[in-house]
């Protein structure tokens, strides 16, 4: 990229979800709504619900080996490991530690990156900026949410959406000129901090019998403030990054978005004029996994073969704050 950075590459990509699966059928018994209404209204057939003894560290241990496996290389060589997540195991110490410690990865510091939705791309950039400076080597970022424990599954409005999973990349110093970081452009417009947001449990309110009873430890979320601006922003920003590296949308072989909603993707890729056929949409199978989703899309883009050395690929997400990001790159390997 333009700039100070150094060439820097995703080396590897791995992905993992719990096996168990909720459909929109077993939703059916459990709250006031339909199959279909779920489907067509959010493109979501089913979605994996992590059991009770699994944590997000689990979940982004799971991932991070596949990764490093995929990569032969071991935890011993990591030099960072960023968690991306709305769902750490505790309020601290960070999940980035419990990773670091069971991985046994003895040489990394890191770190847990809070952007909701749109903190894959966020550490993305991060980790590309470590690597390019030519401090680190070996960054691992990890995408990893267990949704279920705050969401409130008497709310149908929010429950249908959202399932378990975590997905990581390795990012490393590039060694072939043109491909690797492109660059990226994020941002945050936190006048939307109250449309989707889990209000108790942090110091503004602190868990009490009455933030339990009131249910204020769940996501709370007005789905249609959130759409409106996700379908607007993701398209815009990732339009301005393009033409800020002189591309256009023709250029990119797939973008992998944040999946949070079917009818969003689609209407995100109408207005950058990008043939749906070039979007990677996997709703369907994961619901909204939060930090998840990106890495998840881009393993089975990997896997499927719609990815592959030297394509252009764009992320982008948007999530509550609202937070934006989105990154291209070129695929390296
Ligand atoms: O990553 C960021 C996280 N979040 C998002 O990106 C979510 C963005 N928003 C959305 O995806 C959509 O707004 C939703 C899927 C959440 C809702 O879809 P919508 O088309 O915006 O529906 P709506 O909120 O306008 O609700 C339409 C109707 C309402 O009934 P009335 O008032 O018209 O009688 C809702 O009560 O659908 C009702 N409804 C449901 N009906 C059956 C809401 N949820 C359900 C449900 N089943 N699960």
């Amino acid at each position: 990229m333009g700039g100070i950075l150094r060439n820097v590459k995703i080396s590897a990509v791995g992905a993992w979800v719990p096996p168990r699966v909720l459909t929109n059928q077993d939703l059916e018994k459990i709250v006031d709504t339909t199959s279909d209404w779920i489907l067509e209204r959010t493109g979501i057939q089913q979605r994996h619900i992590a059991d009770p003894e699994i944590a997000t560290s689990d979940m982004a241990i799971e991932a991070a080996k596949l990764a490093l496996a995929e990569r032969g290389t071991t935890a011993e060589d990591v030099e960072a490991i960023i968690v991306c997540t709305v769902t750490p195991d505790h309020m601290f110490p960070s999940t980035a530690c419990i990773v670091q410690n069971k991985l046994g990865a003895k040489h990394a510091w890191g770190f847990d990156l809070i952007a909701a939705c749109s903190s894959f791309v966020y550490g993305l950039t991060t980790a590309a900026h470590l690597v390019g400076a030519g401090t680190h080597k070996k960054v691992l970022v990890i995408g990893a949410d267990t949704m279920s424990r705050i969401i409130d599954y008497q709310d149908r409005a929010t429950c249908v959406l959202f399932g378990d999973g975590a997905g990581a990349f390795l990012i490393e110093p590039g060694d072939e000129d043109g491909l690797g970081f492109v660059g990226f452009k994020n941002e945050i417009d936190g006048s939307g901090c109250d449309v989707l947001k889990m209000p108790a449990g942090g110091s503004r309110m602190p868990p009490t019998h009455e933030t339990i009873d009131k249910r204020l430890h769940y996501v709370h979320q007005d789905g249609q403030q959130v759409f409106k601006f996700a379908v607007r922003r993701m398209g815009e920003v990732s339009a301005s990054l393009l033409a800020q590296h002189g591309l256009k949308p023709s250029d990119v072989k797939l973008m992998v978005p944040h999946q949070a909603n079917r009818r969003i993707i689609q209407a995100c890729a109408d207005r950058l004029g990008m043939p749906i056929e070039n979007v990677l949409i996997n709703i369907e199978r994961y619901g909204n996994t939060t930090a998840g989703t990106i890495p998840i899309a881009t393993r089975e883009a990997l896997d499927t073969g719609r990815l592959k050395k030297g394509d252009l690929v764009l992320f982008a997400a948007v999530g509550a704050g609202f937070t934006v990001g989105a990154n291209l790159w070129r695929w390296a390997y």
